[in-house]
């Protein structure tokens, strides 16, 4: 099966932790939605912050260490492939925080749940940092500016996605209409807002297609499915 693209196609993908796997990066759910018998919400929420910023750091700090030596797979090198081909006529939304899309050469890329190795000040304004420190021993990082805790870059539970992105993804869909093609990778269709663009897709007249291991929450409102793994499926469906 191939995507059918033309010279008015405008393509926008949507990656969530499934495009990852192969590259040996674990998803969510498939780990059961545990860490260290923590449910993800308990340890990825702004309560859970305020509470323990140590176990916090902990949890992410693992998540960077699990990011050495990883590198992107045929999936995400053939998402990076058709921008190439498509240039403005393309756009990429991941869920995905492990950096692996810009890895592979993805530039016009909205990163909607923030970056792993990204930081910044939970108190003040100071503008978000590039951040590789893995922490260890119970420390927790304190802003140089204003000695407010720093925090990962990250959209946690119950915090909103930042309006601009989905503005753009909006727009994107909206002034494409019947020449979209939407294409979700690798999500389980459950988290909001990102399990919702395809029905905006759909309002906007394009067609909508879904690749992912298994059928997903969201799989019913979808034009095309395609079940397997994304490194297999998503070359060939691109033709790239
Ligand atoms: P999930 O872990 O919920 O879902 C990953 C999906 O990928 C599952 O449906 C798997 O069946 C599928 N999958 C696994 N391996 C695959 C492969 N090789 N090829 C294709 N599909 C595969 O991850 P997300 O949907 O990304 O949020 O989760 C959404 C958000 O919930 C995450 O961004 C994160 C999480 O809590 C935050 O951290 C804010």
């Amino acid at each position: 099966m191939r995507i059918p693209i033309d010279q008015d196609t405008r393509v926008l993908v949507l990656t969530g932790a499934g495009v990852s796997a192969e590259s040996g990066v674990p998803t969510f759910r498939d780990a059961g939605g545990l860490w260290e018998g923590n449910r993800f919400e308990d340890v990825a929420s702004p309560h859970a912050f305020a509470r323990d910023p140590i176990l916090v750091w902990r949890f992410y700090s693992q998540r960077r260490a699990g990011l050495d030596g990883i590198v992107p797979n045929a999936a995400h090198r053939a998402i990076a492939a058709l921008e190439a081909r498509l240039g403005d006529r393309f756009l990429l939304a991941t869920q995905n925080v492990d950096g692996l899309h810009a890895a592979a050469g993805s530039q016009r890329m909205i990163e909607l749940h923030g970056n792993l190795m990204t930081s910044r000040c939970s108190s003040c304004d100071r503008a978000p940092f590039e951040d590789r420190q893995v922490y260890r021993d119970k420390q927790v990082p304190v802003c140089g500016t204003c000695g407010g805790l720093i925090r990962p870059h990250i959209v946690w539970f119950g915090e909103p996605l930042d309006g601009r992105d989905l503005d753009r993804v909006d727009t994107f869909a909206r002034d494409a209409g019947r020449h979209l093609v939407f294409v979700a990778i690798g999500t389980s269709g459950i988290v909001y807002p990102a399990a919702g663009i395809v029905d905006e897709a759909r309002r906007a007249g394009g067609s909508t297609w879904l690749v992912n291991a298994d059928r997903p929450a969201n799989a019913d409102r979808f034009d095309h499915v395609a079940i397997g793994k994304a490194g297999e499926l998503v070359p060939a469906l691109f033709g790239t």
